[in-house]
C-alpha cells in the first residue's frame, strides 16, 4: 500500500523531510503524533459570523473523537461567511471560501478532513472546496438556534425579522413591541432556525451522505451537538482507513436523495443554486430540469416554517432528519454509501417519527408535490424558480402589469415612495440583481410589498427578479431568472406596463410584449457598468456562471486530471 499523504509528508529525504518534522514537533507533537492519520479540522469559527461563533467548542469535541480514534487532529481556519454581516452579500464570497477550503486541504498534508460550518455559504463554500479536493471527508455543522419565545408565541429568524417589519412598517404593531419582538427572537448560538438555507443545506448533507445522521437538527445548544461531533471526529479516522472519498459518496443518486429531500422539507430555494456548484465540481451536470422532475414525484411532508407550522428544534424533537428519510425511503436511492460506511437506508432504519404533526407520514403529506418548482417562458429562456409552498395560492396563476426596479438603489429609493403608483395587481420586477448584476447575485428578490400597499392590507404581491432570496422568505417571488439582466437577459427588455404572467400549473413565466417590440428594445440595451474593475470582485465578474449552473467559477467545475491531492511539495 502507498504511504499515506502524511506519511510521505514526514518521511521525505533530506532537509524537506527534516523540516516537515522539526515544525511539527515545535507545536509539542512527537513521532507517534505524526505516525498516526492527521486529520484536519477545517474551522469557519468567527465573531463576524454569529452563526458560527461557538464552533471552537465544537471543535475540541471533534478533536476528542479523532484521538479516541488514533488519528491526530489538526485545526485550520477557513474563510467565514456571516449572512447577518458580510457586505455586499455572503454569496459575493462564497467561490472565494470554496478556493480557500480546497487549496488548504490540497496543499497540506492531510489524511482526512471535517468540514465545522453553520451559516448559509459556510456549508456548500466547504462543501464545494472538499469535493474538488477529494480526501475523506465529513461535514459537521452547528447546528440551528433554539426556538425564540414572545408572548405565547414561537419566533423564528428570520421569517419573524421581516413578518414584524411589514408589520410594523404597516403600523400594526407597536415600537415597543417590535423593540420586544427583536429581544426575543435569537436566544441560542446557531443557525436560523426555519427552514431557511442554513438549516436546508445542512439537512441536505444527511442526504448527500456526506455528514453523520443527526446533522441537520440537533440544536446548537443541545448537549448531542458535542455527542455528534466526537462520533465525527472518530467517524473520519475509519473513512480514512477504508479510503472513502467525496467522489464516492456524492453521486447522481445522492444528489437525487438530497433534490428529495429538499422539496420534502419546503427547503430553500437556495439549494438551487449550491448543489449544482457542488455537483459541478465533481463532474456531475445537474439541470434545472432535474428539480422539476422530482419536485412532481416528492411530497412536502415536513412541516416546518417558512411554508409551515415548525422550527428545527420541533423537527429534531420529531424524529429530525433520519425520520424524515425514513418516511421518503421508497422515494430515496437507499442504498447510496455514506460517511457512514454504511448505505443511507441503515443510517434510518432505526429512526422514527414522534410527532405526525411536524413530520408527516407521506400517507397524509401537506402537498403531493415538492415546494419548489422551476419555470421556463420566454422572460426565462434558461430557468427560474419559485417556492410555490411559500406562495399565495392566488397569485400562482397571476396576470398583471410591471413595475420595473432597475436595480437594489432604484427599488430602496421609490418602493416606500407615497406617489409610486402601484396596486395590489401589479407585478414588481427588479433587474440586475443576478451573479453579475447583484452582484454577486444578493439575497433581495423578496422586494418589499410598498408601505401604501401595506396599510391597505395588502401582504403578497408577484414578484420576479434575477436576485435569490432568504430561505427565510416567503411570498409569491420568482427569482434566479436566467439568464440574468445584466448581460441581456429578457428581463432587462421588461418595461413599466408590460403584461407578465405566471402559470404555476404550467410552469410559465411569460413576457406579452410582441417579438418584433422585443427586438428593438434589445438593439437599444446597454449593459451597466461593471460593479468592480480590480481584486477579487474583478475576478468573479469575469468567471462567474449564471445561476443553474451554481454561480460557480467556470474555471472550477470538473476535474484537472492535472491536479492531484497526492503532488509533492517543492
Ligand atoms: Fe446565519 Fe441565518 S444568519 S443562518
Amino acid at each position: 500500500m502507498p504511504p499515506s499523504r502524511s506519511q510521505a509528508f514526514f518521511a521525505e529525504d533530506g532537509v524537506a523531510g527534516l523540516t516537515h518534522r522539526a515544525f511539527t514537533a515545535a507545536m509539542g507533537y512527537d513521532s507517534s503524533d505524526m505516525a498516526r492519520p492527521i486529520i484536519g479540522i477545517a474551522n469557519t469559527f468567527s465573531e463576524l459570523n454569529p452563526c458560527n461563533s461557538h464552533l471552537r467548542q465544537l471543535c475540541d469535541a471533534v478533536k476528542r473523537g479523532v484521538l479516541q480514534a488514533g488519528g491526530t487532529p489538526l485545526e485550520f481556519p477557513t474563510i467565514s461567511l456571516g449572512e447577518t454581516h458580510l457586505s455586499p452579500t455572503s454569496m459575493l464570497c462564497r467561490n472565494l471560501a470554496a478556493m480557500d477550503t480546497e487549496e488548504m486541504i490540497r496543499g497540506n498534508p492531510l489524511d482526512g478532513v471535517v468540514l465545522l460550518t453553520n451559516c448559509d455559504k459556510t456549508t456548500p463554500a466547504a462543501l464545494m472546496g472538499a469535493a474538488s479536493a477529494d480526501i475523506p471527508t465529513i461535514m459537521l455543522s452547528g447546528g440551528p438556534m433554539l426556538n425564540g419565545h414572545f408572548e405565547g408565541e414561537i419566533l423564528g429568524a428570520c421569517t419573524d425579522c421581516r413578518r414584524y417589519t411589514a408589520e410594523f412598517q404597516a403600523g400594526t404593531i407597536s415600537a415597543e413591541t417590535y423593540k420586544a419582538v427583536e429581544a426575543n427572537l435569537v436566544r441560542s448560538a446557531g443557525h436560523c432556525m426555519v427552514m431557511g438555507t442554513a438549516s436546508t443545506m445542512n439537512s441536505l448533507m444527511e442526504a448527500l451522505g456526506i455528514a453523520l445522521p443527526g446533522n441537520g437538527a440537533i440544536p446548537a445548544a443541545d448537549s448531542r451537538r458535542l455527542q455528534l461531533a466526537a462520533a465525527a471526529g472518530r467517524q473520519i479516522v475509519r473513512l480514512v482507513a477504508q479510503g472513502i472519498r467525496p467522489s464516492d459518496i456524492i453521486t447522481p443518486a445522492a444528489l437525487d436523495n438530497a433534490i428529495t429531500l429538499l422539496h420534502a422539507l419546503g427547503g430553500s430555494t437556495n439549494a438551487i443554486v449550491h448543489l449544482p456548484a457542488i455537483a459541478g465540481r465533481l463532474g456531475i451536470e445537474l439541470p434545472l430540469a432535474r428539480f422539476d422532475a422530482l419536485s412532481r414525484r416528492s411530497p412536502l411532508i415536513a412541516n416546518m416554517r417558512p411554508t409551515g407550522r415548525y422550527q428545527m428544534e420541533d423537527l429534531f424533537y420529531a424524529g429530525g432528519i433520519p425520520a424524515v428519510m425514513k418516511e421518503l425511503l421508497p422515494l430515496l436511492h437507499g442504498d447510496a454509501l455514506t460517511v457512514t460506511g454504511r448505505s443511507l437506508a441503515e443510517n434510518v432504519a432505526r429512526a422514527a417519527v414522534s410527532n405526525a404533526d411536524v413530520i408527516r407520514p407521506l400517507s397524509n403529506p401537506l402537498q403531493a408535490e415538492g415546494g419548489l418548482s422551476i419555470l421556463r417562458g420566454n422572460l426565462a429562456p434558461d430557468g427560474a424558480v419559485i417556492k410555490h409552498a411559500a406562495a399565495s395560492p392566488a397569485l400562482c396563476q397571476h396576470r398583471g402589469p410591471a413595475l420595473v426596479f432597475k436595480n437594489v438603489a432604484d427599488l430602496k429609493a421609490r418602493i416606500h415612495d407615497p406617489a409610486l403608483d402601484v396596486r395590489p395587481e401589479h407585478v414588481l420586477i427588479l433587474q440586475n440583481s443576478g451573479p453579475i448584476g447583484g452582484p454577486g447575485m444578493p439575497e433581495v428578490g423578496n422586494l418589499p410589498i410598498p408601505q401604501k400597499l401595506l396599510k391597505q392590507g395588502v401582504r403578497d404581491m408577484l414578484r420576479i427578479s434575477d436576485a435569490r432570496m432568504s430561505g427565510t422568505s416567503y411570498g409569491t417571488i420568482v427569482l434566479h431568472v436566467a439568464p440574468e439582466a445584466a448581460i441581456g437577459g429578457p428581463l432587462a427588455l421588461v418595461c413599466d406596463g408590460d403584461e407578465v404572467e405566471l402559470d404555476l400549473a404550467q410552469r410559465r413565466l411569460q413576457l406579452h410584449v410582441s417579438e418584433g417590440e422585443l427586438a428593438r428594445r434589445r438593439a437599444a440595451w446597454l449593459p451597466p457598468a461593471p460593479a468592480f474593475t480590480r481584486g477579487y470582485g474583478h475576478l468573479y465578474l469575469r468567471h462567474v456562471n449564471q445561476a443553474p449552473l451554481g454561480a460557480d467559477f467556470d474555471f472550477l467545475r470538473g476535474r484537472d486530471p492535472a491536479l492531484s491531492v497526492e503532488q509533492p511539495k517543492f
